[in-house]
């Protein structure tokens, strides 16, 4: 297979640690052609969709884990995957890809679908699910967001829906002199919509459990656990990674996500769950697998490229 992954600058790729080297190190393993190209390096022309890229080589070292060849020009009708991995923020550029990427549509796998990637903020994703998340108000007013904290007892966490890696995560409590403040800063005064949630007090004694999901199925989990001090559990923001398993109630919750999530294209996501309850669907560039392939022993990211390979079969 010839496979382009578009993402950030391979400069800001650990190979301990990012999954989407583990993907392309798991897919050049398998005797697939890989390639590396930025948002940027997408070009339309007559409505056929290309992408200037670079023939990409994987090695497990930290100084250069992925070399990149010389720039070509490759007609991405013509290739077999487009794997769309740049990490957060979502903005126009993004949105503008996912748009390009559209004409793919029929001709070539794009995983995860454009449409799917432009619709699903991961956040309020989870929404569609609401008896399986925590109680949740998405709005902008305060004075709904003070009456919501007190219905949930008192104690919520508050976080900007184009947030990530914890980015601006705040326990809001009703008792707290800085309420407002957090709630202006939160909403741009009231201009913009935040999600504020129940306070789960599992994150302490138990942590975020990550579930990566392949085709509808969970492939492998690890739970991250805040720093003392912290309540988020990003491992960007100081968490630590813990070897758990996917029970049978986070089956379940699976099953019941598995028919939008395939509906929308979301083929690879990570879903987060604090308590058992749904907190987030990461869909750009869900991470954890080579964490969580440490800790079982499992080659997870060549089950995703296997999956990747069965799905082009069939
Ligand atoms: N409802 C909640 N209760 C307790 N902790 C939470 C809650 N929501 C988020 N957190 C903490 O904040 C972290 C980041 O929140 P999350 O919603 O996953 O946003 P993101 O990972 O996109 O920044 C979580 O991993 C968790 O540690
Ligand atoms: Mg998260």
């Amino acid at each position: 297979m010839r496979i382009v992954v578009v993402m950030d600058p391979v400069e800001t790729v650990h190979f301990e640690k990012d999954t989407s080297f583990a993907l392309m190190l798991a897919a050049q393993g398998r005797k697939h052609e890989v390639f590396h190209c930025l948002l940027r390096d997408l070009y339309l022309e007559q409505g056929r969709l290309y992408a200037q890229a670079r023939p990409a080589t994987m090695q497990l070292q930290l100084a250069q884990p992925i070399m990149l060849g010389e720039r070509l020009e490759l007609c991405l009708h013509e290739v077999d995957a487009v794997l769309v991995r740049k990490d957060p923020p979502f903005e126009s550029d993004y949105l503008w890809a996912t748009q390009m990427l559209e004409r793919l549509r029929g001709d070539t796998l794009v995983m995860n679908d454009a449409r799917g990637l432009r619709d699903a903020n991961e956040k309020l994703y989870a929404c569609n699910f609401p008896e399986l998340m925590p109680r949740t108000l998405v709005a902008s007013d305060r004075e709904r967001i003070r009456a919501f904290v007190a219905s949930v007892g008192g104690r919520a966490v508050i976080k900007p829906l184009s947030g990530a890696r914890g980015e601006g995560v705040f326990v809001l409590a009703n008792t707290d002199f800085n309420f407002n403040a957090i709630v202006e800063g939160q909403t741009l005064s009231g201009r913009r919509v935040a999600m504020v949630q129940e306070f789960l007090p599992a994150i302490h004694s138990e942590g975020d459990k990550r579930v990566l999901v392949i085709g509808g199925e969970p492939l492998g989990a690890l739970l991250r656990v805040p720093a003392s001090g912290d309540v988020r559990s990003n491992l960007a923001a100081g968490g630590s990674a813990v070897q758990t398993g996917v029970s049978e109630a986070e089956r379940k919750l699976i099953e019941t996500l598995k028919p939008k999530l395939l509906a929308d294209g979301l083929y690879f996501v990570g879903i987060d769950l604090i308590g058992g309850k749904l907190t987030e669907v990461n869909v750009t560039s869900p991470t954890g697998i080579q964490q969580m392939s440490r800790m079982d022993g499992v080659p997870y990211a060549e089950q995703v490229v296997a999956w990747i390979e069965r799905r082009l079969a069939a």
